[in-house]
């Protein structure tokens, strides 16, 4: 580089350039951090569920082979179960084109419900909707679980709300909510972990009981 000669001042920068290095506005900053702020608040929203239920399906942890489910416990006897503390297990078997248990399911009314939920072939849903935000998806794997409290009597309607297949709106079943003291038709015995409902033996699901559902159904 050479020297200015003698008098010269420092270059001088035309005003237009200096403009152009200048800080940004007040304006400018605002919108930058709101707009960063908005995508950082989104990517937390959708990767909180991830990381909060370690990346599994539906706040489930454990997982069941499909080919295993009928024979695993809980499920090869699903059904609904009394725990020692009061609180209540449904446990139900999703396959193409039904629920096990194919009878309802019976728990009391204002019992804190976990449900378990494990699919033999493909993915299903589970929903009970209106009374309940009760909304899974069951993954062949996974074990499906939510908690739900019923806080009135009556009989519900669950339903697939995954597309499974050419059967898939026949897909439902039921659960019975019966009121405190009132005796359901198969009562409920309060021994901890006996089953409260019968249900078919699980083996059935390979017999055509989605063909027996659907009959049902119609
Ligand atoms: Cu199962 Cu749709």
């Amino acid at each position: 580089m050479t020297t200015p000669p003698d008098g010269a001042s420092a270059p001088t920068i035309p005003a237009e350039a200096r403009r152009r290095v200048e800080p940004l506005a007040r304006a400018e900053r605002i919108w930058l951090v709101a707009g960063v702020s908005l995508i950082v608040a989104f990517m937390a929203l959708t990767g909180f569920d991830l990381f909060h239920n370690l990346g599994t399906n539906s706040h489930g942890t454990s997982t069941v082979a499909p080919d295993d489910v009928a024979k695993t416990a809980p499920f090869d006897r699903p059904g609904t179960y009394r725990a020692a503390d009061g609180t209540w297990d449904a446990v139900v078997v999703a396959y193409a084109f039904g629920f096990l248990p194919r009878e309802d399911l019976v728990v009391p009314v204002g019992a804190k419900v976990r449900f378990h939920v494990a699919s033999v072939d493909v993915v299903h849903g589970f929903q009970i909707p209106g009374e309940t935000n009760v909304n899974l998806m069951v993954i062949p794997g996974h074990v499906s679980e939510t908690t739900q409290t019923f806080r009135h009597p009556g009989r519900f309607l669950i339903l697939c709300h995954e597309y499974c297949g050419s059967g898939h709106h026949f897909m439902t079943g039921h659960i019975r909510v019966v009121a405190k003291g009132e005796d359901p038709a198969k009562p409920p015995p309060l021994e901890d972990g006996t089953r409260a409902t019968s249900s078919v033996q699980p083996g059935a699901m390979e017999h055509g009981a989605g063909m027996d559902h659907m009959e049902m159904g119609a």
